[in-house]
């Protein structure tokens, strides 16, 4: 702000430098001291000394704002892995025969809340899973863990018994693809937004098309000007989607891997969509992945009703889980919430 103030100032002053030194240039040439082309040079030089100097400045303020992100920048780059990655070489089990098991799991973030308290699941092959609870239950966290984005702060974490710290990192992320609620809108070309979750097919038209089919975007695609060449955002003028075909295009990501991957996991990418469109999009989802573990995480019940299995996170802990049948007739928070969501969306 004092920044600002000190420019206005600045600017105040150089008009009134600008005045006086006009002022007495026009005197001069009254008393034929200069001459008149003396005075259009004269000007000339006042306006162009004026634009570099705003120039000046404004660079100046872009510098200013710029070195307040390299500031963050250099400290990201600066901090130390908080997981020890040390043993985590051995090979991922492919595919998965017994299952992925959450074993007493907590998470607490530096702040040290618990945002997981002692959560234990299974989730068995070729299965398709939901994770549902109100926000701040704990479902992202838990997704964080299973991509080994963060290690547990208690419990363990278990693929066919084999704790995930011992296998290969890199091996592992391969073996999973997520779109998480904050995906990223990427002011790239659509085929290069969707080959981000394969960059080898990056040249590969009819993988592209596939996986844009699939979500259901690919009809659009065709309208665009330069179809999949087309560029995407506002940024660097080019062609803006609407939310919903960001998402499209976004869980398209997960598509391009499909083959490769053994868990497919959507994150709440529908979260602005409204609550028919989300159930379309998840019932969908999980017809399309056959063969493949799944999980679907939304605070929306009736999403994710059609799934093998439902987990109901509260506050951190896993309260409930079964099939919605099941969950139903047990009269518990499942079957409360279900109640709550049905009268507000008319299920
Ligand atoms: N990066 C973070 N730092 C501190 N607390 C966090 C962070 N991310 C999430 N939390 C907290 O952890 C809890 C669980 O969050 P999250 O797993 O994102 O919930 P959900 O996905 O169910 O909405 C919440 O209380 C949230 O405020
Ligand atoms: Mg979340």
């Amino acid at each position: 702000m004092r920044s600002l103030l000190d420019a206005v100032a600045t600017t105040e002053e150089t008009s009134a430098t600008r005045c006086i030194a006009f002022y007495r240039v026009v005197v001069q040439a009254i008393n034929n001291q200069i001459t008149a082309g003396n005075v259009l040079l004269f000007i000339q030089a006042l306006n162009y000394i004026q634009t570099s100097l705003q120039i000046l400045f404004s660079e100046f303020f872009s510098l200013q704002e710029a070195l307040i992100f390299m500031e963050r920048l250099y400290k990201f780059l600066d901090s130390n892995p908080t997981m020890d990655l040390t043993v985590s070489d051995r090979n991922i089990p492919n595919p998965i025969t017994s299952g992925i098991v959450f074993d007493n799991v907590s998470f607490a973030y530096p702040d040290g809340r618990l945002a997981l308290d002692r959560v234990s699941f299974i989730l068995k092959p070729n299965q398709t899973v939901a994770l549902v609870g109100e926000n701040g239950a704990g479902k992202t966290t838990i997704i964080k863990l299973l991509a080994r984005l963060d290690d547990p702060s208690g419990g363990r974490i278990l693929v066919d018994g084999i704790d995930l710290k011992q296998l290969d990192l890199a091996q592992w992320r391969q073996q999973i693809a997520v779109v998480f609620q904050d995906f990223c809108h990427y002011s790239l070309t659509v085929g290069e937004n969707i080959a981000l979750g394969d960059l080898t097919a990056l040249e590969k038209l009819d993988k592209l098309k596939l996986a844009a089919k699939k979500v259901g975007i690919a009809d659009k695609i065709d309208r665009l000007e330069y179809q999949y060449q087309t560029l995407l955002g506002k940024q660097f003028d080019g062609t803006e989607l609407s939310g919903g075909e960001w998402q499209k295009i976004a869980i398209a990501r997960d598509f391009m891997r499909e083959k490769q991957v053994q868990l497919l996991v959507l994150d709440e990418p529908t979260a602005t969509l409204d609550p028919r469109s989300e159930y379309e999009v998840y019932s969908r989802f999980s017809e399309l992945v056959t063969g493949k573990t799944a999980i679907l995480v939304t605070h929306r019940l009736a999403s994710v009703s059609m799934c093998d299995l439902i987990m109901v996170l509260k506050a951190g802990k896993l309260i409930e889980q079964g099939t919605h049948r099941k969950l139903l007739q047990q009269q518990g928070e499942y079957a409360h919430l279900w109640q709550m969501q049905a009268q507000a969306y008319q299920i």
